[in-house]
């Protein structure tokens, strides 16, 4: 049974999972297994059709990563977590996700040489979706650049190398009145959570990029997340469309 503690230091060891039912054993398994068995073929076609959650296939979801992914989204206060396999995955997942070819996102220049290049090179030049840098020194260049074919803002929350903190409550705030959600690499800040010494305690609405979410306009199938290291997390404040 998961722990119901309020207390970071026991969420990050035992959120998501606490022991194994039938031998109490408390580490969690690693699932070395590609397939999982369904009772019967309505069961398959549930899954499959994703009229039933459960595990289908590997590639898609793994027990043993989805413990990290749930204890990830309780000590950052989301919704859900997606963990993969290196953090310039998880950018491109997180803006891959709601940008397609024609549109745009627009981009803090204070910005990992590499996710620059993963934006201006690989997704701009070879995938179509126009980046816009903007200094974000002005949070208004946000506004700025925004127009109709905007899905997201993108920024980090202490920029490698520059290390100069990124305005997230004054960009989101932006984002909220623009619906364009902010998704924010918070590699360098683990643990963005304020107010309180309890994740738990302090509500996901908290979180300034959190806070900013709100009405979505209907073709935008979009949300404030945060490719946190590796993962994209989903604070739950945009809805999926
Ligand atoms: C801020 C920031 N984001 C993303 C990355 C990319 O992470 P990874 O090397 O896991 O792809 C790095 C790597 O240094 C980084 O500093």
């Amino acid at each position: 049974m998961p722990t119901k503690s309020q207390h970071p230091e026991t969420l990050v060891l035992h959120a998501g999972y606490r022991s194994d039912p039938t031998t109490t054993a408390v580490a969690v398994p690693i699932y070395q297994t590609t397939s999982y068995q369904f009772r019967d073929s309505k069961h398959a076609a549930d899954l499959f059709g994703l009229a039933e959650f459960g595990n289908i296939y590997s590639r898609i979801m793994n027990p043993t990563n989805a413990v990290l992914e749930e204890r990830v989204a309780v000590i950052e206060g989301g919704v859900a977590a997606l963990a993969l396999a290196s953090g310039q995955a998880a950018s491109l997942f997180a803006v891959q996700n709601i940008c397609q070819a024609g549109d745009n996102f627009v981009s803090s220049t204070d910005l990992y040489g590499g996710t620059w290049n993963l934006f201006l090179n690989t997704m701009m030049k070879t995938m179509g979706m126009e980046v816009r840098f903007v200094d974000p020194s002005d949070p208004e260049n946000f506004r700025r650049a925004t127009d109709a074919r905007t899905r997201c803002y993108y920024a980090e929350t202490l920029p490698n190398p520059k290390l100069e903190v990124f305005p997230i409550a004054e960009v989101a705030k932006i984002g909220r009145e623009e619906g364009v959600p902010l998704i924010v690499d918070n590699t360098a800040a683990p643990v963005l959570r304020t107010g309180s010494s309890s994740p738990r305690a302090a509500p996901p609405a908290t979180h300034p990029a959190r806070r900013a979410g709100g009405r979505r306009t209907a073709r935008r199938r979009s949300f404030d997340c945060r490719p946190a290291s590796s993962f994209s997390l989903h604070p739950g404040c945009f809805p999926a469309r």
